[in-house]
């Protein structure tokens, strides 16, 4: 399985996804600069990654801080943070992994600034872990609500590439298929980065799970025509009221699932979940380059040159559409709402 990024010793080495399935070529992140243009071009992109990938930067940023003046470290890595945070707005895995980690190095109260330095390489590889346990644990959780056989629309990419093990959503296919199941997947293309059509059939065909590529308006018929046994996708912030935000056109099958009867799953770790925010309207939604439309993947015009363009990269699903969300802390049913409140709770989770 490629995984999306590799800790290098002194540098972090990712697997550039502008470029694939086409080309695999390495980009090798050694600054905070890299690490956040590398998050901003999409070259590394999904949810739990870029919270991976952001908290690399933090030490990469200080790796050669000059000198030994505590203060002037701790506000270098605050200043830090609000940068490696405006790099993408939507996932909150971004924010929480970068503020988990300086909230903990504030609290620290170190004295030595290479104490500073070794403590934020170790919490990068620490989530980093962490991540590859939660894709394991939401697998686990998710795969009984898979049914013997089943055939599966997904929408853009949520697998190895995504996350720090074998991803959300497809890693519960992955291991549907491994525990003897036979599904077959539904691609969405996943307009305008192809997400779905260039990174998820590539995951899934070096993984021999059978996928079929549909262009993101055939979604309706499919299910029309009785082929989707059930929606799997993965979320970029979850709120407390249960609205998931995710790449955009999930609201559009969350409708379609909901209008053929069809169950709509979402699959995130609980670093997905955002307990401050309440409705969807509070979430920030990237808007994109108009480029991204007018072009496809900078290649391929297809609209004349000027041609005013929107594009949102995210959407907003409602609570009320979606049939549960799987976590690795297990699964929670409608009302999705009370039941977040409830796995908080159970949780202990700190955070309001
Ligand atoms: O713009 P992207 O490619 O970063 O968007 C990714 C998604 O929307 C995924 O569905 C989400 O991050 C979940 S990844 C496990």
């Amino acid at each position: 399985m490629t995984q999306a990024l590799e800790w290098k010793g002194s540098y972090l080495r990712i697997i550039d996804q502008t470029r694939l399935p086409f080309q695999k070529v390495y980009v090798d992140l050694h600054t905070i600069q890299d690490v956040h243009h590398a998050i901003r071009s999409m070259q590394v992109r999904g949810a739990p990654v870029i919270g991976i990938t952001a908290a690399y930067g933090l030490y990469l940023g200080v790796k050669d801080f000059p000198n030994d003046h505590i203060s002037q470290f701790q506000d270098q890595v605050a200043a830090h943070a609000e940068y490696l945070k405006s790099a993408r707005p939507t996932a909150v895995n971004l924010a929480w992994a970068v503020d988990s980690i300086t909230n903990k190095l504030r609290q620290l109260q170190i004295t030595d600034v290479e104490q500073g330095k070794r403590f934020l390489l170790e919490q990068a590889q620490a989530l980093h872990d962490d991540d590859r346990r939660r894709c394991e644990g939401i697998a686990q959780n998710g795969v009984p609500l898979i049914p013997q056989r089943a055939r599966i629309l997904t929408h853009c990419n949520t697998g190895a590439l995504a996350t720090g093990g074998i991803g959300t959503a497809l890693g519960i296919i992955y291991k549907a298929h491994q525990n003897g199941k036979e599904v077959v997947v539904y691609a969405d293309e996943t307009r305008p980065f192809l997400q779905g059509a260039r990174l998820t059939v590539w995951e899934l065909q070096q993984a021999g799970i059978p996928v079929t590529l549909i262009c993101d308006n055939m979604a309706a018929w499919l299910m029309k025509q009785g082929h989707v046994d059930l929606v799997l996708v993965g979320a970029d912030r979850i709120t407390r009221h249960g609205y998931v935000a995710n790449k955009i056109g999930t609201y559009n099958l969350a409708i379609l699932a909901h209008h053929h009867k069809i169950p709509f799953y979402v699959a995130a770790p609980i670093s997905t979940f955002d307990f401050q925010l309440e409705h969807g309207d509070d979430i920030p939604i990237e808007e994109r380059d108009c480029e991204e439309i007018r072009n496809i993947l900078g290649r391929c015009e297809v609209a004349p040159a000027n041609t005013s363009c929107w594009n949102p990269a995210f959407d907003v699903t409602p609570p009320e559409f979606v049939t549960a969300i799987i976590t690795e802390a297990g699964v929670i049913e409608t009302p999705v709402s009370e039941n977040i409140r409830q796995l908080k709770e159970n949780l202990k989770l700190t955070i309001h």
